[in-house]
């Protein structure tokens, strides 16, 4: 798990019976991110690897590339990760590195979505968890689901019930990948049926295995 901000998100995976136990690593580029205590506090090791003690953006991503190899990292978790993942390390965990993003992707991508979502006056907004690849904000969805735009809400309050959703989808998205129900097409993700406690939400394309 990847982040650099206070960690609601990680708190939700933790806390979360099925995907919690998985995880075994929070990494920050930050020392001062609220999600290594969080972390620490449930036993999980929490590392910080800072970008600017490395010489080059090459050899940070080998830094980060190491750390997850020694740790048996098998799937990556972004959440509020405010740098862009370099390449090689997307390319060592394609399709196995998810990332949450608070607005209905492709709209309004970056690091102020929600501020830029209320600036362009949407009445709905919304969470969106994808797989990561090479652009920013760019790859295939897995979920989303739509938050509406209050007449008075600001930045802080839309943020927070956006959150809220986060913390509902992104615990299941980290389930269907880590059980292998993600197939993915081009730009389509394919959510494969499970067992009887299928966490894919109604309306979910859900796809038989082997389809
Ligand atoms: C989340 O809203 C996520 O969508 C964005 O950064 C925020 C991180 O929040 N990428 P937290 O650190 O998980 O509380």
């Amino acid at each position: 798990m990847l982040a650099s901000g206070t960690g609601t998100n990680l708190q939700a995976l933790l806390e979360d019976p099925w995907i919690g136990p998985s995880i075994v690593l929070v990494v920050s580029d930050t020392a001062r991110a609220g999600a290594l205590e969080r972390a620490r506090t449930r036993g999980v090791k929490a590392v910080v690897l800072e970008p600017t003690r490395y010489q080059s953006r090459a050899e940070f991503d080998r830094a980060l590339i190491l750390l997850l190899d020694d740790e048996g990292i098998e799937f990556v978790l972004l959440a509020g990760y405010m740098r862009i993942l370099g390449r090689t390390v997307v390319e060592a965990y394609r399709d196995r590195i998810l990332n949450v993003h608070p607005s209905l992707l492709p709209a309004f991508p970056g690091a102020h979505s929600v501020r830029d979502a209320l600036a362009d006056g949407v009445k709905v907004t919304g969470a969106t968890v994808h797989l990561v690849d090479e652009e920013v904000d760019h790859g295939p969805v897995v979920m989303q689901e739509a938050v509406v735009v209050l007449p008075d809400d600001d930045e802080q309050a839309l943020h927070r019930r956006i959150q809220s959703v986060e913390h509902r989808l992104f615990p299941r998205a980290a389930r269907l990948l880590v059980e292998g129900r993600l197939k993915v097409e081009g730009r389509l993700v394919h959510v494969l049926a499970g067992d009887a406690d299928d966490p894919a939400m109604p309306g979910d394309p859900v796809t038989a295995a082997g389809d």
